[in-house]
């Protein structure tokens, strides 16, 4: 098999056995711990999930790199680098609310190859490789064409830091009287694939971790969003954006002006 629908069949593979298991463990009860702060959280589940796709991902490539959420580092001897955020959105998660995912990437010489998010509650499971386009359960998907910035539904997430969360909170205060709604919904990887499907208009964040932005960044990108930090770059944890084409612009200009990035 070729390697791009190699490593998309793997990642999707991986992907589906955590949907699984997080459907198998969402209602019960799971020990629950802080990471850096008392709203940054993590559980077993996390863990567990990390370790079951680490396990497909290295018995099927036992040579390739990998970097995940809950701590595995492998330095890979092939091209091939895994990204794997095993629960993206825990805290939804942990109260059982819609919207946590598991996010796999797959790069190539450093480049985004190939990208799947699993949504369990809502029985999803987004895919894309580079160049190919993008899908939701096997059937193609695309932006919502937005125009109006006034008429636009816009997701953010808040980081975990307290001071920071206030400084994000003050932005979006400033934001709302500049477009119809905004959206926090919890994970940052189902924001993107929001952005891909037309759910939202557009996206943006600040301070997020490669594993939450990468699948979904390749996948909104392929469905035809703009995607990058503030600035025409790519992607980073100073700054994600993701938007419908025709308002990226006015939208990225106004985050500029609030200065969204320089928190
Ligand atoms: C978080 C989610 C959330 C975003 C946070 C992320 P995690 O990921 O993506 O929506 O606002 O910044 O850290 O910690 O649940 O994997």
């Amino acid at each position: 098999m070729a390697l791009i629908p190699e490593l998309l069949t793997i990642a999707t593979t991986a992907a589906e056995a955590t949907v699984d298991l997080l459907l198998d463990r969402v209602d019960g009860s799971v020990e629950v711990n802080e990471k850096s702060s008392t709203t940054d959280l993590v559980t077993e589940v996390d863990r567990e999930a990390e370790a079951l796709i680490v396990g497909i991902v290295t018995s099927n490539r036992p040579d390739d790199g990998i970097v995940g959420e809950e701590g595995t580092g492998i330095e890979g001897t092939t091209s091939v680098r895994w990204i794997i955020d095993p629960i993206d959105g825990t805290t939804n998660f942990v109260y059982g609310h819609p919207g946590f995912s598991v996010s796999i990437a797959v790069e190539i010489d450093g480049e985004l190859a190939v990208g799947v998010v699993g949504d369990p509650l809502h029985r999803d499971t987004f895919t894309a490789t580079k160049g190919e386009g993008a899908f939701r359960n096997g059937r193609p998907i695309g932006v919502s064409g937005a125009t109006e910035l006034s008429r636009s539904l816009v997701a953010t997430g808040f980081g975990y830091d307290r001071e920071w969360r206030m400084a994000q909170g003050a932005v979006v205060t400033q934001l709302l009287g500049e477009v119809a709604d905004i959206r926090r919904m919890g994970s940052a990887a189902v924001d993107l694939c929001s952005v891909a499907c037309g759910r939202v208009d557009a996206y943006f964040e600040r301070g997020l971790n490669i594993w939450d932005f990468a699948a979904g960044s390749l996948i909104a990108s392929e469905a035809g969003a703009i995607v990058h930090d503030l600035h025409g770059g790519p992607p980073t944890k100073r700054f994600t954006f993701a938007s419908s084409p025709g308002i990226a612009s006015p939208l990225a200009d106004l985050l500029t002006r609030l200065g969204a990035d320089q928190i």
